[in-house]
């Protein structure tokens, strides 16, 4: 479904990505894995087009994106849940949900059905403000915007981040059932191991720039060589 290849980039001259390769395929979902500032948002960053790579391509059902603007990108149905959630505080749940069906492109402001069935509570929430909702609350609305641009692949990035434990693993549940229940393929980024390898079939390991380990996740569980790569 996606596929990268070679992908080289840079703030400035400075490097940070330095050759990545990964793909994740319809229904799966790969967890990216790294120490802090190896370079996983600056991926992410790059396959939603808000930073163009120097090198490599990134190709989406078999077509060639890396040149496209970031709302072209979009309304190929490749979303992104940025670090820190992105969530609007002043709008209501209501206008920041309306704001994630903008990403599909079709001129139709309608929040689709399934995200009611995903986020049940959130139908009680609609008219409150985002910002008075609990960190968990919010996570959950980033997720439920992502999910009203109607796509094919989600960007995670970090969505456990500062999050209760009881509602990590809730979030943990709900990406599992994007991935089963609508075939979308996530890409996980996580500092929480435990939840990523539940969550995720396969997990790749980041460090500068690169992708120096890969493995199912039943095995990189035990794996000391997870632990030096992520210094754990
Ligand atoms: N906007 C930016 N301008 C310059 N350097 C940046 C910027 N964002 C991140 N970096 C640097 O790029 C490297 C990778 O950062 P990032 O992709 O955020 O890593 P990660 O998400 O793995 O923690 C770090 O050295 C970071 O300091
Ligand atoms: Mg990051």
């Amino acid at each position: 479904m996606l596929r990268v290849s070679g992908i080289h980039a840079a703030y400035g001259s400075v490097p940070v990505l330095n050759g990545v390769d990964l793909a994740v395929e319809q229904g799966e979902v790969l967890a990216l894995l790294g120490r802090n500032g190896v370079g996983k948002t600056t991926l992410m960053r790059v396959l939603i087009g808000l930073l163009k790579a120097t090198a490599g391509s990134i190709e989406f059902a078999g077509q060639e994106i890396g040149r496209l603007p970031p709302h072209r990108i979009a309304h190929l149905g490749i979303a992104y849940v940025p670090q820190g959630r992105g969530i609007l505080p002043r709008l209501t749940v209501r206008e920041n949900l309306k704001i994630g069906t903008r990403a599909r492109g079709d001129g139709n402001d309608a929040i689709p059905a399934e995200v009611f069935d995903y986020f049940p509570a959130l139908s009680q929430r609609l008219d409150q403000a985002g910002g008075t909702l609990s960190g968990g609350e919010q996570q959950m609305l980033a997720l439920a915007r992502a999910l009203c641009g109607a796509p094919k692949v989600m960007l995670l990035d970090e969505p456990s981040e500062g999050i209760q434990p009881n509602i990590v693993q809730e979030i943990g549940r709900l990406i599992a059932t994007f991935a089963n229940g609508r075939g979308t393929a996530v890409i996980l980024v996580e500092q929480n191991i435990d939840l990523a390898l539940q969550v995720a079939r396969r997990a790749v390991i980041m460090e500068k720039g690169r992708i120096v380990h890969e493995g199912k996740s039943e095995e990189l569980r035990n794996e000391a060589a997870m632990r030096r790569f992520l210094a754990i």
